[in-house]
């Protein structure tokens, strides 16, 4: 009788705890080129996430060559990954207005903000996202954002892209190289001579980009490939 019960107990245990299982949604990868379309996000919007958002901000306008990259390391600064972000930048979890990464971001003196002229100030979405960022914890978080193969275009697809990660080293006349990446019409010169795709897909002969940061995810890459193939459109 007793191991009746036991049983019986178990298997009401087991059954209710199946119904409260979550449903797992397939986690797509876009790291891996495998289940290369994310067309689900990850990325919760009232959150922010260093590896996604914050850590393209620092290596396309902080990280760059005589500033905070690591050869040149300004004031000690190096902020090209987390771990060095960490160490150097005085980031207190928590306490964006404790923190001299938001400090300095923030400032308004034109002389001691960062990026120092002629680099504009950072817009108000990416103060907003470090500001957030720092709020939360500042901890090490990545999400997958939409990533969409089947419908490629310049302004809905590759713009943003080159917006957030290439276009703090490649615009005016301290552009990287001199490629100015900031309208369609400089974008689509490298598009149409093959540099623009080899530079993020890491082919030999071209500079890997975007300099000194991550590959981009394969995804993204697809896209880029897709938009050139489609005619590199102002589309
Ligand atoms: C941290 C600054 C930085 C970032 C971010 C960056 N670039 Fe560059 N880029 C450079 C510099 C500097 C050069 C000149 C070559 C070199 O020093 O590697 C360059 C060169 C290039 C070239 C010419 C490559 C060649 O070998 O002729 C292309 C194309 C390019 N970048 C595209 C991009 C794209 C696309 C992104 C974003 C996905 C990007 N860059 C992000 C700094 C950057």
């Amino acid at each position: 009788m007793a191991v009746m019960l036991f049983f019986t107990v178990l298997m009401i245990l087991v059954l209710t705890s199946c119904k409260h299982e979550p449903i797992v949604l397939p986690k797509i990868n876009t790291e891996t080129g495998n289940n290369n379309v994310n067309q689900q996000s990850t990325c919760d919007p009232d959150s922010a996430y260093f590896q996604s958002q914050v850590l393209p901000i620092l290596i396309s306008n902080c990280a760059k060559s005589g500033c905070h990259n690591v050869q040149d390391h300004e004031e000690g600064v190096i902020l090209n990954n987390y771990a060095n972000v960490m160490a150097t930048a005085d980031v207190d979890p928590g306490r964006p207005g404790n923190s001299d990464l938001y400090d300095v971001i923030t400032e308004n003196d034109i002389d001691k903000r960062m990026p120092p002229a002629p680099a504009n100030r950072l817009s108000d979405a990416q103060i907003d996202i470090i500001f957030k960022w720092i709020d939360q914890g500042a901890q090490n978080n990545t999400c997958n954002d939409i990533c969409d193969t089947s419908n490629v275009t310049f302004s809905g697809s590759i713009f943003p892209l080159i917006q957030s990660n290439c276009i703090g080293c490649h615009t005016g006349s301290t552009a990287g190289g001199q490629v100015d990446l900031s309208s369609y019409q400089n974008i689509s010169i490298v598009a149409n001579n093959g540099k623009l795709l080899a530079s993020v897909n890491h082919d030999i002969g071209v500079n890997p980009m975007p300099k000194g940061g991550n590959k981009l995810p394969a995804c993204r890459i697809d896209q880029i490939r897709i938009w050139i193939q489609n005619g590199a459109q102002n589309n």
